[in-house]
């Protein structure tokens, strides 16, 4: 008797990550200089990790936590979200989550039925283009607009919108391009949302990283967002937790039962060492975090002046946040990036991540990270160079 694969339609129709196709390749090799990273490459800062020890040893972290979290890190937070989001939270309106991921998976399955539809302006993260297809919705994806340093199409967006419609989902700073979506533009959003009774999803974890004149703006904090905004947050970029695994969102308390119906059945807490670790993290000395900002801040700066020396090969527009870039690969073989970074691993051993992975619209990108040390974009960069005669 032959058995019968046991997948769902729903996980088949998601197609093989191009990202980790890209690290299986890349860490067959020996000497490879990674732009493909899109994590912290720093360890969390001490004080943080002192205080998950000592609740250790205390034994406050065997048990779960309440489903929400501890009391102590959701007051934490609502300070947090009044000083640097405007957004006039109370406890009662934080839910504590394993990462910014599975606040939003929690939010996602919250407010859309089968069949619905979730607008993403595009490219974006493909992690939220997965999601919303595991919630059996339907991913809308919208260009944003590349020539204007890919910004929200306002417009688009709007004639998007359809019966089906239950929500707009889009993170800023932004995982691929950098763009920081600016106030105005989150302003006439939020009055498309309004007019269509949509719920907004918001991935803010690059929040502390924008450069230059551009400022993170929290949708959440227009009050007449309040029932409509869903913002999800992370530990994972801010205070380089990556591994810690938490997270949190805010929304309005009448939704805040039903994202916890799916929160549970989706993690039950957030780890509870994690969440130690975390009221250490907005308790104490924040100085790790404009020292990760600065050294973003001038990796960009190296990484575009190298750009510039590629400028028949590359077009790129200068991300105003995250620690990511997007530039266009203007050469024929660009057409295909999964191809076209195939090669460049193959020959000059550069890693870099296919545009195509972000949704349709990436497909002729790529996608480089700049929160690697400065020696390994001048090695990335010198390959380059000799590679396609920079
Ligand atoms: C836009 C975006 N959201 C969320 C995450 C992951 O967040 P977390 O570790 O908090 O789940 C990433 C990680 O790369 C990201 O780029």
């Amino acid at each position: 008797m032959t058995s019968k694969m046991i997948a769902s339609h729903r996980v088949t129709e998601i197609s093989k990550s191009a990202i980790h196709m890209m690290t299986a390749l890349s860490s067959e090799m020996e000497d490879v200089a990674f732009l493909s990273w899109a994590k912290p490459t720093s360890d969390t800062p001490e004080y943080i990790k002192d205080a998950a020890i000592a609740a250790i040893r205390d034994g406050l972290v065997g048990g779960y936590s309440t489903t929400s979290g501890l009391p102590e890190l959701r007051n934490e937070i609502v300070k947090k979200l009044q000083r640097d989001n405007r957004i006039d939270a109370a406890a009662s309106e934080v839910v504590i989550t394993v990462g910014a991921i599975e606040g939003l998976a929690a939010a996602i399955m919250a407010v859309v039925d089968p069949g619905d539809e979730v607008i993403l302006p595009t490219p974006t993260y493909s992690t939220h283009i997965r999601q919303v297809v595991l919630a059996s919705a339907k991913p809308v994806l919208v260009p944003t607009i590349e020539e204007e340093g890919f910004i929200l199409d306002l417009p688009a967006i709007r004639r998007a919108v359809t019966e089906k419609t239950k929500a707009v989902l889009y993170c800023s700073p932004s995982n691929p391009t950098g763009t920081v979506f600016a106030e105005d533009q989150l302003r006439q959003l939020a009055e498309i949302a309004l007019e269509h009774g949509l719920a907004v999803i918001t991935d803010e974890a690059y929040e502390y990283f924008t450069f230059d004149d551009h400022k993170h703006f929290s949708i959440g904090s227009i009050p007449e967002m309040k029932r409509n905004a869903i913002s999800c947050f992370t530990f994972t970029k801010t205070y380089a937790m990556t591994g810690w695994r938490i997270g949190y969102l805010h929304a309005d308390a009448d939704m805040i039962p039903q994202i916890t119906k799916a929160h549970i059945a989706l993690s039950i807490c957030s780890p509870v060492v994690s969440q130690y670790a975390a009221i250490a993290a907005l308790q104490g000395p924040h100085n790790c975090v404009a020292t990760f900002r600065d050294h973003y801040l001038s990796a960009r700066n190296l990484m575009c002046e190298r750009l510039d020396n590629l400028k028949s090969v590359f077009q790129y527009h200068k991300p105003g946040g995250s620690y990511l870039m997007f530039p266009r690969i203007l050469v024929e073989e660009g057409r295909d990036s999964i191809e076209f970074c195939k090669t460049l691993l193959q020959k000059t051993k550069v890693s870099t991540t296919p545009g195509v992975a972000f949704g349709p619209t990436g497909e002729s990108h790529l996608r480089l990270s700049f929160c690697v040390p400065e020696d390994m974009i001048n090695r990335a960069f010198d390959r380059m160079d000799a590679y396609f005669g920079g």
